[in-house]
């Protein structure tokens, strides 16, 4: 696969695309709790802000897999509830009442609750392939044009939170250079891994 080719920048048009996939293949993620059109307000704002990026892979209408990154996630969040907070927490109403904390929980740990001082302030905040896509290596390159992007933006580190039992996902950071630095619980009972690149 040649990466170059395969990987391009994510528009407006794609944030319904990585919300989907979101929704289906991290469906144990806190953010999905809060519903789809909350997703994609979301990664709608990843995309508008210049402290964020979307990169995807496949076209808009079915996209093969898609990275979000933040070079801060906290501005992102800020960003995100200036701009959006009222529509998106009408929209997340029924999700808030129905799991309040692990609400909480993603946001204390998105606006610096947690200690996370001694890792790099970029993160990845979501990477999905399509399971039609996996195995071929669209996750590595998703990842890959991610750390080139951080680059070319100035950025050399960034975190990356992932669950310690997946496999695949442990396999594609590491083959993109990550290595584990901390391990911590976003949400209660799931073992959770903080990797960093470089
Ligand atoms: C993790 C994920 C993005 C990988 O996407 P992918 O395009 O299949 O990944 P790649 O083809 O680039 O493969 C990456 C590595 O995972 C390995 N891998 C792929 N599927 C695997 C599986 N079922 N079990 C174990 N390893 C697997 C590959 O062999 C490769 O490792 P290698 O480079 O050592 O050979 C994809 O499985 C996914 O969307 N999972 C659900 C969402 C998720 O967990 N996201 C990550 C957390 S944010």
């Amino acid at each position: 696969m040649s990466r170059a080719d395969a990987v391009r920048t994510g528009t407006e048009a794609d944030a319904v695309g990585a919300a989907r996939l979101h929704t289906s293949e991290l469906p144990e993620g806190f953010l999905v709790t809060l519903g789809t059109p909350f997703l994609v307000r979301l990664y709608t704002r990843v995309v508008r802000f210049r402290g964020s990026f979307l990169l995807v892979m496949g076209d808009e209408s079915d996209i093969d897999g898609f990275v979000a990154v933040a070079e801060r996630t906290g501005d992102l969040y800020r960003e995100f509830l200036r701009r959006d907070g009222v529509r998106a927490g009408l929209a997340a109403v029924p999700a808030l009442a129905r799991a309040p904390r692990r609400t909480w929980e993603t946001l204390r740990y998105g606006t610096g609750g947690a200690d996370l001082s001694d890792l790099p302030d970029a993160e990845i905040l979501s990477v999905a392939v399509a399971p039609r896509a996996r195995g071929r290596g669209v996750g590595r390159a998703l990842v890959a044009a991610a750390t080139d992007e951080l680059g070319a933006r100035g950025v050399g580190a960034v975190r990356v939170v992932t669950a310690a039992d997946n496999e695949p996902a442990r396999r594609m950071y590491g083959a993109a250079g990550f290595s584990p630095r901390a391990t911590t619980e976003v949400h209660a009972g799931v073992e959770q891994v903080v990797l960093a690149w470089p």
